[in-house]
């Protein structure tokens, strides 16, 4: 071998060393834990792997990710956390796990009232908390989630239970919106309306508006475009039900998030960033509006056409961080006025 040879298989060597080295392996990569199910994350991962060469590792649990990242301590190879709810996500911050993520180009793509004025987390896309009402028995088409405890509802509301998370961030905005006296008075009116002790998820509240128990039902957005279009065995359920989007008097349609978090040790804090902002992007953004019916947080990206049935989203102005602030106290007025009893 010639002098040149041999020093171009040694660089050659060494090249492979620096791209097998444990330091180089890291730059490609991106740690995601999340509470999304992988059902949609992973054609949004693979999507991003794509387009960047990014590898993403996905750790997927239901509950215990913040006590999971906390244990890890400084080693912990989260990067970014996926999630859903402003309660999780107040969760993630308050367990301390977090970093702000700033970003110019996410501070340019996300509306400021759907980010932590802190930059600790921002929302990636949106669902609105809307009513379920019987097509046979309800005529009106509007209503505001102030009308929920007036008189004429009595015996034919259908809820979940008022603590959790979705209810606890409706009910957190409507402390934001009135304060916490009239919250109460409102809470004792909604609870004095139920046609039933609060219970299931909001799949069987519509179940049980189209079983006649109740002529409204409180449910989110992509529920019943899931069982519209992806469950034959609940689609009647969609069917005998017409989705109202209600507002707050003088106010727009209660919207909560689901978020990303960047974590407070991230290993791989550039890539955790590049992976957020992938995830404000068009493409993303169509992938949530397209696969999971949620509302884009990313202007000009179009919503589905199930979605875009319920008539045209007024989203609330108020700043989720607001909501957050107010969870404690709506939590507190929910075991008050009993309503879940
Ligand atoms: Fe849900």
């Amino acid at each position: 071998m010639s002098r040149t040879r041999i020093a171009a298989a040694a660089t050659a060597v060494a090249s492979a060393m620096i791209l097998n080295s444990p330091a180089f392996a890291q730059s490609g990569e991106v740690n995601v834990y999340t509470y999304r199910e992988t059902k949609l994350v992973q054609p949004l991962i693979d999507a991003f792997t794509k387009d960047t060469g990014i590898k993403v590792n996905i750790v997927s649990a239901s509950s215990g990710l913040e006590q999971r990242i906390k244990a890890e301590g400084a080693n912990s190879p989260a990067d970014v956390l996926l999630t859903v709810d402003v309660g999780r996500i107040a969760e993630a911050v308050d367990a301390g796990v977090t970093q702000p993520i700033k970003s110019d180009a996410l501070d340019k793509i996300v509306p400021a009232q759907y980010r932590d004025p802190d930059g600790h987390w921002a929302g990636i896309s949106m669902r609105a908390r809307v009513i379920y009402a019987s097509k046979d028995r309800v005529k009106q088409d509007a209503i505001t989630y102030e009308e929920l405890a007036d008189p004429k509802w009595k015996g034919k509301i259908c809820i979940r239970s008022g603590q959790h998370i979705y209810n606890n961030a409706l009910f957190a905005a409507y402390v934001a919106h009135h304060g916490e006296a009239k919250a109460e008075e409102w809470l004792r009116g909604v609870k004095a309306n139920l046609a039933q002790k609060p219970s299931g998820g909001d799949r069987e509240t519509a179940r049980d508006v189209a079983a006649g128990k109740c002529d409204i039902g409180i449910g989110n957005t992509y529920y019943w475009a899931l069982m519209m279009n992806h469950d034959a065995d609940k689609k009647p359920w969609a069917e005998a039900t017409k989705v109202i989007l209600p507002t707050f008097a003088g106010g727009g349609t209660h919207v909560n998030l689901s978020g990303v978090l960047l974590a407070k040790n991230a290993p791989n804090r550039a890539n955790g960033v590049k992976l957020i902002e992938w995830l404000a992007g068009e493409k993303a953004q169509q992938m949530y509006a397209d696969a999971n019916y949620e509302y884009p947080v990313r202007a000009g990206v179009a919503i589905h056409p199930t979605i875009a049935g319920y008539g045209k989203l007024n989203a609330d102005t108020l700043p989720i961080s607001k909501i957050a602030a107010n969870r404690k106290t709506a939590s507190t007025l929910v075991d008050k006025v009993g309503f879940d009893n």
